[in-house]
């Protein structure tokens, strides 16, 4: 069995690269489930952990007795609550829990709880991701039981990082409610999306936020929220990562999937932070072909997008700490590279596609760019940013964007 394991985990690991696997990997998991099937679903996830963070002290549950943590005088029941959901090989020790509760903490509007379920993610990838399923469900029974002792499940918010991202859409399925919200960061893609592994979906909630900075190789590559958020494109080498990540250190192996929760953890401290724009494409992003309006944006991150914004969304952001590049990162990189992106696909940004009244959507602009040239993108952006400014009708964290612009 331990052979078979291996070598599933190894064809996991390199499904990463591959493109026509899926039907290879479904076989491999089913004959992997037959041999282990008790190993992954018989147990009770008794250790499973849910650890209130407060600044003084961290106060653990186990999952029998989650609902329990309610009581905890340092709970405040007038807050929402946050449950942020690990990846594989991560514990309550580790640096992605660290910093985003420390940003929680620091913030002071959530109680944050952490769903440590280290000791079932410690090992095997491929036993991990299989382990999943039962775990997101007991997980979930676990959360029901927490609602009918009074948790607020308006304000519930799961937030799960790679396996963790998972990991949340499965417990939401199984609970008695929809949550309003959902985010994932850079949810694991490898040997999801098959029946044994059902995924994140952008049904588990109301409003499914997910940040993608690994797409293809450690996260998943699809667009599986309401809204999905592709900062820098949203693959590695993410800026500030080097591409040729063969030193085994975690740090830099996982550079760029560790960046959807660094990112996440500024927006927490800096809401602003991330502006990105709705678009067709990161390479229509590039070209200029998405200037911002006053209906196009959402900020990455900690503040909760309106629910009527869906689909996808493109920023830059800087190589290091502090990464967000406020407004700057809604444009491309410059005015040139704008150019040369259009110049390359015969594609000119004019400037009609940037006009605020009537601007159609990115797919329209690029037919319609084709004609009229004129170049600057960028002055483009700034234009529209003048005219919304004056318009009357932003939605609350817009007037935040707007305002840093004048
Ligand atoms: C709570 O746990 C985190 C690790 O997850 C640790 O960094 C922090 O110091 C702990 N807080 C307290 C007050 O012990
Ligand atoms: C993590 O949790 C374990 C118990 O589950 C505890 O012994 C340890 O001190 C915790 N680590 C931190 C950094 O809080
Ligand atoms: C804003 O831009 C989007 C495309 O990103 C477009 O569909 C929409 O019509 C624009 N809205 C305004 C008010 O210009």
């Amino acid at each position: 069995m331990k052979s078979i394991l291996f070598c599933l985990s190894a064809v996991v690991l390199g499904a990463a690269l591959g493109g026509t696997f899926k039907g290879k990997l479904e076989t491999f998991v089913d004959s992997a489930l037959e041999k282990t099937g008790d190993l992954l679903t018989s147990d009770d996830f008794s250790k499973i952990q849910f650890i209130l963070y407060t600044k003084y002290k961290n106060y653990s549950y186990p999952i029998a007795n989650a609902a329990d943590l309610l009581a905890e005088p340092a709970f405040d029941a007038g807050k929402p609550t946050a449950l942020y959901m690990h990846g594989w090989r991560e514990s309550n020790e580790s640096g992605s829990v660290g910093v985003v509760s420390r940003a929680f903490l620091r913030r002071g509007s959530h109680n944050f709880v952490l769903l440590d379920w280290g000791e079932y993610v410690k090992g095997d990838y491929a036993i991990s991701v299989l382990r999943c399923t039962a775990a997101g469900e007991a997980v979930g029974a676990a959360v029901n039981r927490m609602v009918d002792a009074g948790l607020d499940r308006d304000t519930f918010w799961p937030i799960g990082h790679s396996l963790g991202g998972q990991l949340s859409g499965v417990m939401a399925k199984s609970l008695d409610f929809k949550p309003s919200r959902i985010t994932a960061l850079d949810p694991a893609g490898p040997a999801f999306g098959i029946p044994a592994t059902p995924q994140l979906s952008r049904d588990d909630a109301v409003m499914v936020d997910v940040i993608h900075t690994d797409a293809g190789v450690s996260g998943a590559s699809s667009n599986d929220g309401t809204i999905d958020i592709w900062p820098n494109g949203g693959t590695r080498p993410q800026p500030g990562c080097h591409i040729g990540e063969t030193d085994l250190s975690d740090s830099l192996l996982f550079c760029s999937h560790h960046r959807s929760w660094e990112f996440f953890a500024e927006s927490i401290d800096d809401e602003t932070a991330f502006p990105a724009v709705s678009c067709r494409s990161w390479s229509a992003f590039q070209k200029g072909l998405c200037p911002v309006n006053d209906s196009n944006v959402v900020y990455m991150g900690f503040a909760a997008p309106a629910t009527s914004l869906k689909g996808t969304f493109f920023l830059r952001t800087g190589s290091e700490k502090p990464f967000g590049l406020g407004v700057d990162g809604t444009r491309p990189a410059s005015a040139e590279d704008a150019e040369e992106a259009s110049t390359a696909d015969h594609v000119d940004v004019t400037d009609d596609t940037a006009a605020t009244e009537d601007s159609a959507d990115a797919e329209d602009a690029v037919e319609d760019a084709s004609e009229d040239a004129e170049d600057g993108g960028e002055d483009d952006a700034v234009d529209t940013h003048d005219d919304a400014t004056t318009t009357s009708t932003p939605s609350g964290g817009l007037v935040g964007l707007l305002r840093r612009l004048g």
